[in-house]
């Protein structure tokens, strides 16, 4: 069992999500990569315990997380049993359903029927009751949206999730699924977008939107998948993502135009006296709308690294101006 730091709640700052009553830390924790059944448990258990010292309470996680799927909810429920047991009060858990996760017509998208089964299935992996935010992870074209948001409701209402969240919705759908919300009597508490420096979308009105309705909001990503690093100026190394066969950074995406930018990058960053790492992060909360970060780690540094940047100095108009002239290629 691990005894946390009793200091972890003086390490990070923590910001309202939306309007609600729920807190979450600047930087939140993903598990998508690093967490799964090819991982070394060990790791993945040092980078939760470390996490949790720092003040980092909020886990986020996927019923399609590994490889292979399902194994990164079955790490979770081994680290909550036999590290953090005790703690689940002081923690926020989420899972998600919406990409194909079983055959059939029934695994996959966003009908009543894949959401409640998916999140038994989830549940039961992590050895919970109730996770504290079920997210429908991505638009369904063809199932109506009265739906989705239906078996979110019910969801919630049956205290399987505290929370109901969308990810990768745009604006436009979001209000949609918010008014259906309201109208049973219930709220989306955030949107879990992609937002980072090379992946701008959410400001061309979804962050608006967010604000209107007092969604929050937590941005996934926030470091391009390690390329906002200062790994990748020298090659790709063995130990990085874009390395590794189960990695979803593919060696075709570390392009020479990209690294361009990343280096002057990198030199804004040194002058601001910190890691690009922490520059980028600082860079996507920068917005109030911004709740958390949700980074992901394969060491226990980069943890520490991402902490930091919580507390970064504000950015001068004049380094948001170079920020965009080095993404437009200037
Ligand atoms: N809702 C959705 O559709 C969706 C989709 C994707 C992700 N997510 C969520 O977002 C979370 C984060 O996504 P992500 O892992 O792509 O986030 P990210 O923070 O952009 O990338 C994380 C990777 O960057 C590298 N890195 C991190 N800190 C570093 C540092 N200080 N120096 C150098 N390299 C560093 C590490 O890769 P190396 O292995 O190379 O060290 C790390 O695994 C996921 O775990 C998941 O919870 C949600």
């Amino acid at each position: 069992m691990h005894t946390p730091d009793d200091n972890r709640y003086e390490k990070i700052k923590y910001n309202r999500c939306g309007r609600s009553g729920i807190q979450l830390p600047a930087i939140s924790l993903g598990f998508w990569h690093n967490f799964g059944g090819v991982d070394v448990l060990e790791n993945s258990r040092a980078m939760a315990r470390h996490a949790f010292d720092l003040g980092i309470t909020h886990f986020d996680l996927a019923n399609n997380y590994g490889p292979p799927p399902g194994s990164a909810e079955e790490t979770m429920g081994y680290i909550l049993k036999n590290d953090l047991r005790g703690y689940r009060d002081e923690l926020i858990i989420s899972s998600k359903a919406g990409y194909g996760m079983w055959p059939g017509p029934y695994g996959d998208w966003g009908s009543r029927k894949f959401l409640v089964a998916s999140l038994d299935q989830s549940l039961k992996r992590m050895g919970l009751d109730y996770v504290d935010i079920f997210y429908h992870h991505r638009p369904d074209p063809e199932t109506p949206l009265e739906e989705t948001m239906g078996a979110l409701h019910d969801i919630v209402r049956s205290g399987k999730a505290l929370y109901a969240g969308v990810s990768n919705y745009p604006a436009e759908l979001t209000k949609n699924a918010e008014e259906i919300m309201r109208s049973m009597g219930m709220h989306i508490l955030i949107h879990q977008p992609k937002y980072s420096m090379f992946e701008r979308w959410v400001e061309d009105g979804l962050l608006t939107e967010l604000r209107e309705d007092g969604i929050g909001c937590i941005v996934f990503s926030p470091l391009a998948q390690g390329l906002l690093t200062d790994k990748y100026l020298e090659g790709i190394p063995a130990d990085s993502r874009a390395a590794k066969p189960t990695g979803f950074l593919r060696p075709e995406q570390v392009t020479s135009e990209k690294i361009g930018k990343v280096r002057k990058l990198n030199e804004m960053a040194k002058a601001r006296g910190q890691k690009l790492a922490q520059m980028a992060l600082a860079w996507v909360l920068r917005h109030k709308e911004v709740t958390s970060a949700v980074i992901g780690a394969s060491k226990v540094g980069q943890i520490d690294d991402a902490v930091k940047a919580a507390t970064s100095p504000a950015f001068s108009p004049e380094e948001l101006k170079k920020i965009d002239s080095i993404l437009a290629g200037k």
